[in-house]
């Protein structure tokens, strides 16, 4: 399957040997859509934690946006947030746990990537009743060169396709309230904001019906 969208540009599936190509993506636009590489001191936490596992646990609904320089982009999701949020604690974070130190809980002492670190061993996995009508969630991140093309519509509607044949009535993504690109994008594309008690207040949760 490849998408192709002009200016040497494309959509395919993704496969493992893009892993380091999607960590990078994930570091380069990790601070709320900027780039976080100088506020990371280990540049692979921020992939190892968003984008990965997707394409481990969930390879049907990855992909992989390709410009004239590389992987410059992806979509990644699951139609089934439940069970991947399963999976991804045993099968992913607890064996990442064995290879990253637990900075403990105190965040004054956090430097550096410790906020990830302590991510890792202590996940905030947020999928309450409020979120289960929009049952599948993804990510999607494109660096610089390859935005304001069409590629981020083109490439979530692609995925959205995908959601809704496996069966998912509905999907929900979360961004942070500092990035209101993405949060004019997702208003773009149809989704609107879910609010409720059982939401944490420092992330935006944005869904609509597939
Ligand atoms: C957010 C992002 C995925 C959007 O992808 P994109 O390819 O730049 O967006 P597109 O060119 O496909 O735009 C799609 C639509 O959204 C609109 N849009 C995109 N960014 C917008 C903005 N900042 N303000 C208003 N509208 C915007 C476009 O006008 C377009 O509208 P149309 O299709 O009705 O004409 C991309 O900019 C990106 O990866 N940013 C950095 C990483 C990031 O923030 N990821 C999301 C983390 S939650």
């Amino acid at each position: 399957m490849v998408l192709e969208f002009g200016d040497g540009y494309r959509l395919r599936r993704a496969n493992s040997a893009d892993h380091a190509a999607f960590n990078l993506v994930c570091l380069r636009t990790g601070d709320s859509g900027k780039d976080a590489t100088a506020r990371e001191d280990d540049p692979d936490l921020l992939g190892l934690i968003y984008a990965t596992p997707y394409q481990v646990l969930a390879p049907d609904f990855a992909f992989a946006v390709e410009g004239p320089e590389g992987v410059s982009g992806y979509v990644l999701g699951t139609p089934d947030s439940a069970t991947f949020y399963q999976r991804y604690q045993r099968e992913w974070l607890t064996p990442l746990a064995t290879r990253v130190r637990d900075p403990g809980g105190d965040e004054s002492r956090w430097r550096g990537s410790d906020w990830a670190r302590r991510a890792i061993h202590h996940p905030e996995i947020v999928y309450p009743p409020v979120l289960q009508a929009y049952p599948a969630h993804g990510h999607i991140d494109l660096l610089e060169a390859a935005r304001g093309r069409g590629i981020g519509r083109a490439a979530l509607e692609h995925l959205m396709g995908r959601l809704r044949d496996a069966g998912a009535p509905g999907m929900h993504l979360q961004v942070s309230p500092k990035n209101r690109n993405a949060l004019r994008f997702y208003e773009k594309l149809g989704f609107g904001e879910v609010r409720g008690s059982e939401l944490p207040r420092h992330t935006v949760f944005m869904a609509r019906s597939l």
